[in-house]
C-alpha cells in the first residue's frame, strides 16, 4: 500500500527582521549573515502568534481540499509548548471542528518532533487506510537578543496530512534513524530560550548526518546517484549546504551538479523565515517542490535531525500531478505580507514575546481577517480566537 504525503500547509507570522539592519546592528560584516550563516531574513512571532494558532494557520492553508471526516490521528510535534500537561494538538482539533473520535496527542524530541509524528501517522494509516492523519510540526526559535543564535532565529508552522495514496510523497519503506543522550542544545523548563553550545551543534549534526546517510543507502542497496534530491533539517541554510557537501563528496560533477541544484531550490524558503524547528525539514521539501526543477517519480532523501539528540535518514517518490496540490503564488503571498521591523522594533516585541500577558488581559492581532491568534488567557485558560 502507498503511504505518503497528501498535502502541505505552511504558516509564518507576518513580521520580518532583514539580517543586513541585524548584522549592522550587531557590528558584524553583513555577508557572514548572508553567506556565512546562509540567511537573508527571519520570521517575527509577537505576543499572539504561538505553535497552536501558527498550527491551526498552518493546516487551514488546506483544509478545505480534504475530507475532515476521514481524519483519525492529529499529532502536534513542538518543542514550542504552550502548557506542560494539556496537549496543543486539543486546541488545534476544536479549532478545525475535527470529530471528537479523533485520537490526539502531542509529541515532543527538539526538532525531529514532526518526523516523530509522520512515523507514527504511517503506521496509522497502514493499520486504518480509510482514514487519514494530521501532522503538525509548530515552533518559534529563541535564542535571545545579541546572542550568537540569534541570525539562526524563525518562526512558523508546517502541516501535513498523511494518507494512503497519497498525492505528494509516496514514502518508502524503511528508514535509518540514531540517537545519543548528548547536550548540544536545550532549554530547560525555566528558560523561555534556547542553551544551545552551537560549534558543538553543528559538528554532531553532520556526524548524525554521515551516519544515518551511509545506513540508509547501505539498507536500501542504493547509492548517492539514485537520488535526484536530499532535503536537510535546516537550522540555517549553510548548515545544510555543509551536508550536501558531505554527499555530494567523491561524486561525479554530474551527481554534484543534481544535488546541488536541488540543494538551491530547497533552501529558498528557509532562507526568508529563519529556524521552525520541527518543520524546517519540511519547508526544505515544499521548497524544493516549488521550486525544483522535478523528474517525475524523483527519488527524494529527507535528513532529520533534533538536538538532544536523534536523526533519522528517509526517502519518498514523488507523484505525478504533485503540482496541483501545492500553492506556490499562496506561500509567496504569505511571505509576501510580512511587515518589516527594525532592529529596536524587533527587540521590543521579541522581548514582550517572552513575558506571558497578565491573566484576564485580552490581546488584539494585527493579523489579516481569517487568521487565528492567541488572545491572552482567562482564569489561566489560553483562548484562542479567529480574526
Ligand atoms: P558564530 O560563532 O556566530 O559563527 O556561530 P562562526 O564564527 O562559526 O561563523 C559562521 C560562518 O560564517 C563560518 O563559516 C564563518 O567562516 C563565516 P563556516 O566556517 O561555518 O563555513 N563567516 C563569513 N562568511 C562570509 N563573510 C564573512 C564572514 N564572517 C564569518 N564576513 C552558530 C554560528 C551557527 C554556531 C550560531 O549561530 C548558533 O549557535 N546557532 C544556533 C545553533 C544551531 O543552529 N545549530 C545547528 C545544528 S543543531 C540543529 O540543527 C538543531 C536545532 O534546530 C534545534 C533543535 O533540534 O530543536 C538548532
Amino acid at each position: 500500500m502507498s503511504i505518503g504525503i497528501d498535502q502541505i500547509g505552511f504558516f509564518t507570522p507576518n513580521k520580518y527582521v532583514d539580517m543586513v539592519e541585524l548584522a549592522e546592528a550587531r557590528n558584524v560584516d553583513p555577508n557572514k549573515y548572508l553567506i556565512g550563516i546562509g540567511q537573508k531574513r527571519m520570521s517575527l512571532a509577537d505576543s499572539t502568534q504561538d505553535a497552536v494558532s501558527m498550527g491551526i494557520n498552518g493546516t487551514l492553508r488546506y483544509l478545505d481540499n480534504i475530507d475532515s471526516a476521514k481524519v483519525g490521528l492529529l499529532v502536534f510535534g513542538t518543542e514550542s509548548s504552550v502548557d506542560q500537561s494539556k496537549s496543543a494538538s486539543l486546541f488545534v482539533k476544536k479549532a478545525l471542528n475535527l470529530a471528537p473520535e479523533v485520537r490526539t496527542f502531542e509529541v515532543k524530541e527538539a526538532c525531529f518532533g514532526l518526523t516523530a509524528g509522520i512515523m507514527i501517522a504511517r503506521d496509522f494509516v497502514r493499520a486504518h487506510p480509510d482514514q487519514t492523519a494530521l501532522v503538525i510540526g509548530s515552533d518559534i526559535a529563541r535564542y535571545g537578543v545579541a546572542t550568537a543564535g540569534e541570525v539562526t532565529q524563525g518562526a512558523g508552522s508546517i502541516s501535513l496530512l498523511i494518507s494512503s495514496s497519497p498525492r505528494i510523497l509516496d514514502l518508502n519503506d524503511g528508514h535509518s534513524a540514531w540517537s545519543d543522550d548528548i547536550n548540544d542544545f536545550w532549554r530547560p523548563n525555566d528558560s523561555a530560550v534556547a542553551m544551545v553550545d552551537g560549534k558543538y551543534s553543528t559538528q554532531v549534526y553532520l556526524d548524525f548526518f554521515k551516519h544515518t546517510f551511509a545506513a540508509y543507502k547501505e539498507q536500501k542497496g542504493w547509492n548517492t546517484q539514485d537520488f535526484s534530491s536530499i532535503v536537510y533539517h535546516l537550522p540555517f541554510t549553510k548548515m545544510g549546504k555543509k551536508a550536501n557537501d558531505l554527499a555530494i563528496a567523491g561524486e561525479s560533477p554530474e551527481v554534484a551538479e543534481k544535488l546541488v541544484k536541488a540543494f538551491e531550490a530547497s533552501k529558498q524558503l528557509s532562507m526568508e523565515v529563519g529556524n521552525i524547528y520541527t518543520g524546517s525539514l519540511y519547508l526544505s521539501l515544499l521548497s524544493l517542490l516549488e521550486r525544483g526543477e522535478l523528474e517525475p517519480n524523483s527519488l527524494i532523501g529527507l535528513f532529520s535531525y533534533g538536538s538532544g539528540a536523534m536523526a533519522e535518514f528517509y526517502s519518498g517518490n514523488l507523484v505525478d500531478g504533485y503540482q496541483d496540490q501545492l500553492n506556490p503564488r499562496g506561500d509567496q503571498a504569505l511571505l509576501d505580507r510580512r511587515k518589516h521591523v527594525t532592529i529596536p522594533e524587533y527587540e521590543t516585541i521579541f522581548n514582550a514575546a517572552l513575558a506571558n500577558p497578565t491573566d484576564g488581559e485580552v490581546l488584539t492581532s494585527d493579523e489579516e481577517t481569517g487568521v487565528w491568534y492567541f488572545a491572552g488567557t482567562q482564569n489561566h485558560i489560553r483562548q484562542y480566537r479567529q480574526k
